[in-house]
């Protein structure tokens, strides 16, 4: 990240060429930091090994979430070894569901600086305050307003985590060098009533603004970009529903854009549905699916799941009829005068019900999608109509955190009589029911948006299209071996998630290429092009006579 030559005490606290026990003694002598540091030379799977221990001592995720943000502080290398080497036990930890504790309590728990925080007081010098981040090729930026923090609501600065923990995701999961990852919080105040009145709160203390401002606020920092960062690729991510919506329509067509909760959430849960259809031995377009809520992760899904059906045949109306939505004032029906522009193509000629069971038992769907934010809204009920009406009725009950899943892997198998195929948005272990044992997926988003990134990293991709996304979920889709599926496993096994990512990424490239996105030549083999631009989390073997040159 920096070429300035760095010695001593200031070669320890710079965390990206930091090596701390891993110097080696030439280095130790070049560098100016005998006596600085202990007289071993380690090498990096020793590091791993103390870090592993002192995680065992943490008593809880939140604990461990901590101890690696300070690893990172201090030694980003030995921060992504660390998670690297066993992404299935730490990626809950880094992400989803440590994170959400971590973002309610951001400001208590908060150390050091990472990322930029651009108030909306700022306007009119958005692009003056991009230009003091130090890295000038930045590739993504992770941007959020705070708004809707995965379930939580508005946490407002306190969902900094989100971003920072999102691009993370891209370096562990498929190998985005970090360097060119910037995370961002667009400060336009909070309503949340007990973070305005928390000493350490580090947001604006003020009432969010009006629409109309904060999307003037939002043209700018997207212009800015353009200018300060021309590479750059934008990921809009946990906006409100409406406001995520609205902000993808308004800038996708223009700018390289792309929002995850409605396009990445999407794209893994196209994946499960393809999955879905393979145990079924159906198509997409036999299903019929019903969705409760019809918000941003709602919208996106039918959007696609739409725009699947029609690479499968159908016209996008036609599509549009297998589609139906449930959200906090019912079933979307064509009576309904409070609906979005987005959300009217699936709101049909049904009769008006706040009842999720009659609406169950009156469209008779194949599918239920939770997307709600509500945990239990797929009660006993509800699994039990959806049992009676399909022999293998599939339910994704994808809110979370943890308790606010619309219904637990145990419920689902357990009240369906181990019919359903299931999957939900956080990880819930093995179900053993009847001798049998059943293996619930998690759709999570981090199967498809890292993948998108290395994608988008590796061809400079000018735009991010919704064929991305469809191509990403069908690699993979393709990824879940035979014999897993049989379990019902909807997704591929986290603990190969690098080679899942590389294998989705290089798909997603090709089509980049064949649409015509691409601003790099078309390499001759698509896998061993991302595999050349992966990030490893190794010290540069050089540094003496790197930090000399430079
Ligand atoms: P949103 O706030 O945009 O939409 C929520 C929707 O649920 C609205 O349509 C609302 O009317 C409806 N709703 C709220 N209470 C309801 C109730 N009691 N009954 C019926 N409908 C109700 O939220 P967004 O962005 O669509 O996210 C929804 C959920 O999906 C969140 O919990 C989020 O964590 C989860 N999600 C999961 C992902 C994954 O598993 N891969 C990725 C992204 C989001």
């Amino acid at each position: 990240m920096t070429n300035s030559v760095k010695h001593g005490i200031d070669l320890l606290q710079d965390p990206i060429l930091n090596k701390s026990t891993a110097f080696t003694e030439t280095e130790k002598q070049e560098l100016g930091l005998v006596g600085l540091v202990p007289d071993v030379t380690e090498t990096e799977d020793l590091q791993l090994q103390r870090v592993l221990l002192q995680l065992a001592q943490k008593n809880t995720d939140l604990d461990r979430y901590i101890y690696l943000v300070n690893l990172l502080d201090h030694n980003e290398t030995l921060f992504y070894r660390t998670v690297m080497s066993d992404p299935a036990r730490f990626l809950p930890i880094v992400y989803d569901p440590t994170i959400g504790e971590a973002c309610l309590k951001f400001g208590h728990i908060y150390r050091h600086p990472r990322g930029m925080y651009l108030s909306i007081t700022r306007r009119g010098k958005v692009k003056e305050v991009l230009r003091n981040w130090p890295q000038k090729d930045v590739r993504f930026i992770c941007v959020t307003d705070g708004g809707r923090i995965l379930g939580l609501g508005d946490l407002g600065a306190n969902g900094m985590g989100i971003p920072i923990g999102k691009l993370q995701l891209y370096t562990a999961c498929a190998g985005v060098p970090p360097q060119y990852l910037l995370p961002m919080y667009l400060d336009a105040g909070t309503n949340n009533e007990q973070y305005l009145h928390d000493p350490l709160y580090l947001g604006m203390r003020k009432p969010r603004p009006s629409t109309d401002e904060l999307y003037s606020f939002v043209d700018e920092f997207v212009e800015a970009v353009q200018d300060v960062f021309p590479k750059c690729c934008i990921h809009f991510e946990d906006w409100t529903g409406t406001d995520a919506v609205h902000l993808l329509q308004r800038h996708r067509d223009n700018y390289c854009v792309y929002n995850d909760d409605v396009q990445g959430t999407a794209g893994i849960v196209l994946a499960g549905m393809i999955n879905a259809t393979k145990i079924k031995g159906t198509k997409l377009s036999d299903e019929k699916y019903l969705f409760l809520g019809a918000g941003s992760a709602g919208i996106g899904l039918a959007d696609l799941i739409c725009s699947a059906m029609v690479q499968e045949g159908l016209t996008p109306k036609q599509a549009q009829s297998h589609v139906y939505m449930f959200d906090i004032n019912g079933l979307l029906e064509d009576t309904r005068t409070d609906l979005f522009d987005f959300q009217k193509p699936y709101a049909h000629q049904n009769p008006p019900t706040r009842d999720f069971v009659a609406a169950i038992e009156s469209i008779k769907p194949t599918t239920i999608i939770g997307v709600s934010t509500v945990g239990g809204t797929f009660n006993q009920k509800v699994i039990e109509s959806m049992s009676r009406i399909n022999d293998r009725p599939v339910i994704l009950a994808l809110s979370n955190p943890t308790e606010h899943a619309e219904c637990t892997a145990e419920q689902a198998y357990t009240w369906s009589n181990g019919k359903a195929i299931y999957a939900a948005g956080v990880q819930f272990p093995p179900v053993h029911l009847n001798g049998q044992t059943f293996l619930p997926g998690q759709a999570n988003n981090f199967y498809v948006f890292p993948a998108i990134g290395m994608a988008v990293f590796a061809t400079q991709a000018a735009r991010v299209t919704d064929e991305l996304f469809i191509e990403g979920a069908r690699a993979v889709a393709d990824q879940v071996p035979s014999e897993l599926l049989k379990q019902g496993l909807l997704f591929p096994l986290q603990s190969n998630i690098l080679e899942t990512e590389i294998q989705t990424a290089a798909r997603i490239a090709t089509l980049v290429f064949d649409s015509g996105l691409a601003r790099v030549d078309r390499p001759a083999d698509m896998v061993t092009f991302i595999r050349r631009h992966l990030y490893k989390p190794e010290y540069a073997s050089e540094a003496v006579s790197t930090s000399k040159a430079a």
